[in-house]
């Protein structure tokens, strides 16, 4: 997102108030973002609100524009990187489908190259009307791109679908608009979290790990193409959009969910903690309190990633390490014994680095002997930075391969 230029239109619906957290979250994102907002959005949100969220003045007029030698519409629609319409309404998305630009917004539309994703919010009657449905179909068989609405309540009265998405879900995919695809055709399977160990009905063994750096990479490899599967612990993470998810629960769990997935995958992450033990018994009533005191014995859980080591094929293998302290003597150990293409690891202990944080300071041990120390780095950036080097490894690996 950094520097990428950004238009957001905003047309006259209920739902334009959302987009002023959208443009919150391009800023926060290091985008620079224009506004442009039709007359009927006016009604609905002040264009202050936008100026002051976005740090630029708001497009309003076209014919004002025209005159200006420096930003028209047409040098607006040259300079962006990308175009989003939240909300877009089904007037807008006609006149869009029937080549009508009669206003600033539309006028741009049909001036930029660049990519246009539209987020509609409708009546659920106006959504399945079938010109409405026409109309969009149009638009998208010309490369026009569209985040589906929500299903929920209608500030009509209504239930049902046409609710504006949520600006996580619209950003995440105006993310996935300006990545580059270096990871099409791969299919990537991310575990991700703690898992839970019961001891009885309501209780079970587990630990601290928050699935932030599995649930990063699993965005992070769906922006870069690649068809994801994330197997996640319990954690209290939004679930990645565009993402096949598997909960599970258990360690057991965790390995049917992979086990399951593995054959048809290219590339596997394991980044789950996944428990080394659990209670060899399971009460099926709640323990109950008593003068003496408990003992549990704890078995042996199986090791799911030395288990995909044995039968790895072609497949590019990625384990985590979560240490405290001699990561260099064990990392590359495990990297060994669990017959990994990269391992990555980390000092649990330091400031910034490990479980519930949302940085990391890791360093990368690779296959042929190199290791590469990264300094501390937010997790998406981190979770990019782990992705670059798969890719590279990927190539040359596939270079072999081919002679
Ligand atoms: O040996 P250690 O638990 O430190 O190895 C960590 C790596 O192994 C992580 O990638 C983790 O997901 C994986 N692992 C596993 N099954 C276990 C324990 C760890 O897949 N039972």
């Amino acid at each position: 997102m950094k520097d990428k230029v950004v238009i957001l239109g905003v047309t006259g619906g209920i739902a334009a108030y959302k987009a002023a957290e959208l443009v919150r979250l391009l800023v926060k994102g290091g985008a620079r973002v224009h506004v442009i907002m039709t007359k009927a959005a006016q009604h609905f949100v002040s264009p202050l609100t936008f100026q002051t969220l976005s740090g630029n003045p708001v497009h309003t007029e076209l014919f004002n524009l025209i005159e200006e030698q420096e930003i028209g519409h047409i040098s607006l629609a040259e300079r962006a990187d990308l175009v989003l319409i939240v909300p877009a309404t089904a007037n807008f998305i006609g006149k869009l489908a029937s080549g009508i630009a009669d206003d600033l917004l539309a006028t741009t539309v049909m001036a930029t190259r660049a990519p246009v994703l539209l987020a509609p919010a409708m009546n659920t009657a106006m959504y399945q009307n079938p010109v409405y449905r026409e109309n969009q179909e149009k638009l998208l068989r010309h490369g026009y791109h569209f985040v589906p609405p929500a299903t929920g309540m209608l500030a009509c009265g209504w239930e049902g679908e046409g609710k504006l998405q949520e600006p996580s879900v619209i950003l995440e995919e105006a993310f996935n608009l300006l990545s580059l695809k270096d990871l099409k055709g791969e299919k990537v399977l991310v575990t991700a979290g703690p898992t839970r160990e019961e001891l009885d009905p309501i209780r079970f063994f587990s630990n601290y790990s928050s699935g932030k750096m599995g649930y990063a990479l699993a965005r992070a490899a769906r922006r870069r193409g690649a068809e994801v599967t994330l197997v996640t612990g319990p954690v209290s993470l939004e679930a990645p959009w565009g993402v096949d998810i598997v909960r599970v629960t258990s360690a057991y769990e965790m390995l049917d969910a992979v086990l399951r997935v593995f054959p048809e995958m290219t590339v596997v992450i394991k980044t789950a903690a996944v428990a080394d033990y659990r209670p060899e018994e399971r009460s099926p009533g709640k323990i109950k309190k008593s003068e003496t005191p408990l003992t549990v014995r704890l078995v042996k859980n199986p090791d799911i990633l030395a288990e995909l080591g044995k039968t790895k094929g072609n497949r590019f293998l990625v384990g985590f390490a979560a240490e405290t302290g001699e990561i260099g003597a064990n990392a590359p150990q495990k990297l060994q014994q669990k017959n990994l293409d990269l391992i990555v690891a980390n000092d649990v202990t330091r400031a910034g680095a490990g479980f519930a944080v949302d940085t990391n300071i890791v360093t990368l041990y690779f296959k042929d002997g190199r290791s590469e120390e990264l300094s501390l780095m937010g997790k998406d950036e981190l979770a990019d930075v782990i992705l670059d080097r798969i890719v590279a490894a990927l190539g040359q690996k596939r270079e072999k391969e081919n002679g």
